[in-house]
């Protein structure tokens, strides 16, 4: 298994779900996760020799099932080309390693990794059409890349926009490659390098670089896209941001909690959140940075032990409140004695936290 099938495996939400749906299953290793907590199993792939790997590995799969495990749910296994084999069924999970790398005319291009459509239009595609196929609360989950035109959000948020079905949509870039090095790592995994074969690779390379020269590409972003059918009404997520560091194995349930809190955050009123008591999350330390011989810290620094490790600047107040977050008193009780004690209005205090707080509920730092 390669670092992306292993990313998405890590990154898939492994909550029960009735219908999922494998989309360029390959050897079938995203639709066996999936059909541990799926009910129902459909695998594509344009590729026949595909699946034909993917029924060996199922049938593997159930025999060793068959030696002490619980029978795992058959795979509906079907050949076609992107949303083709199932336009027009629902499913309540989507998950896709797909074929996303993006190569010009005149290199050289692998059923395995490119999916024959031009330029991003694979990322594009699963962006625009994957709610067709989504049930009411389904969620796709999906790897790609994209071409990057100034601004990384503004082609996918273009995208976004232009979605069959309106989406919630969370997307995490994790690596930007300008032109030059993006032809250097795919001419390389095609095993085409300056050593073995000059001429070929300089032809290929230029034509990565001409490609995106042509249509004004800087770069190329790589990520993780998670979207959500709402269950009802219009979206309420839209979160593009990038993050390049290390991130926690399984990151699922990370990502699962945190779409749990946007939704209770978009349900409740500042007042409500005012009168809820929450509880600092156990991953979470407190840094401090200053001269020994002042009695406040120059710096205070939250940081998560898991999921996404992010860390967050913390000014005394906000340091203060997540350090009585111990699930007895209100946000609302502990910003109160707060601005008494650090003489400042009530209203100021209170105003300067809830957004804060929103936040660290959000990202897990804070949970209900
Ligand atoms: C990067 S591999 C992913 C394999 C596997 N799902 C995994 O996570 O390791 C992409 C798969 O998509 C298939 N594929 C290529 N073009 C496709 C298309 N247009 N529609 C559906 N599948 C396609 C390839 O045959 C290949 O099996």
């Amino acid at each position: 298994m390669g670092g992306a099938s292993t990313t998405l495996a890590s990154v898939t939400m492994r909550a029960p779900r009735g219908r999922a749906l494998d989309l360029g299953t390959g050897c079938g290793i995203q639709a066996l996760h999936a059909s541990l907590h799926g009910d129902a199993v459909v695998a594509t792939d344009v590729s026949a020799r595909a699946l034909g790997y993917a029924r060996f590995n199922e049938l593997l799969n159930r025999a060793a099932a068959e030696a002490g495990t619980p029978a795992p749910t058959p795979w509906d296994l079907r050949e076609g080309s992107m949303l083709e084999p199932v336009a027009g069924e629902q499913f309540d999970l989507v998950v896709s390693n797909p074929p996303f790398v993006i190569t010009p005319p005149g290199a050289p291009a692998f059923e395995y990794r490119d999916g024959g459509l031009e330029r991003d239009g694979v990322v594009r595609t699963l962006l625009r059409d994957v709610g067709t196929v989504l049930a009411p609360g389904g969620v796709a989950q999906f790897l790609g890349n994209w071409e990057i035109h100034g601004d990384w959000t503004a082609r996918l948020e273009e995208a976004l926009d232009a979605a069959a079905v309106p989406l919630d949509a969370w997307i995490v870039q994790r690596d930007v490659l300008d032109p030059a090095e993006y032809a250097e790592t795919w001419l390389r995994d095609a095993g085409i390098t300056p050593d073995r074969d000059p001429s070929r690779f300089r032809a290929a390379y230029e034509a990565y670089v001409a490609a995106f020269d042509a249509v004004g590409a800087d770069a190329v972003g790589f990520g993780i896209l998670t979207l959500r059918r709402p269950a009802a009404g219009a979206p309420t997520l839209r979160r593009l941001e990038e993050h390049e560091g290390a991130l926690a194995a399984p990151l699922g349930p990370t990502l699962a909690a945190a779409l749990e809190a946007h939704d209770w955050l978009a349900a409740t009123s500042d007042a409500e959140l005012l009168d809820t008591a929450v509880t600092v999350a156990p991953d979470v330390t407190k840094e401090t940075y200053g001269r020994p011989l002042l009695a406040e810290p120059e710096h205070i620094l939250l940081r998560q032990g898991g999921g996404f490790g992010r860390s967050i600047k913390a000014d005394t107040a906000l340091a203060g409140l997540v350090g009585a977050c111990d699930g007895e008193l209100t946000v609302g009780q502990i910003a109160h004695a707060l601005a008494a004690l650090l003489d400042v209005p009530a209203g100021q205090m209170v105003g300067g936290l809830v957004p804060a707080v929103r936040d660290l509920v959000r990202d897990g730092f804070l949970t209900r």
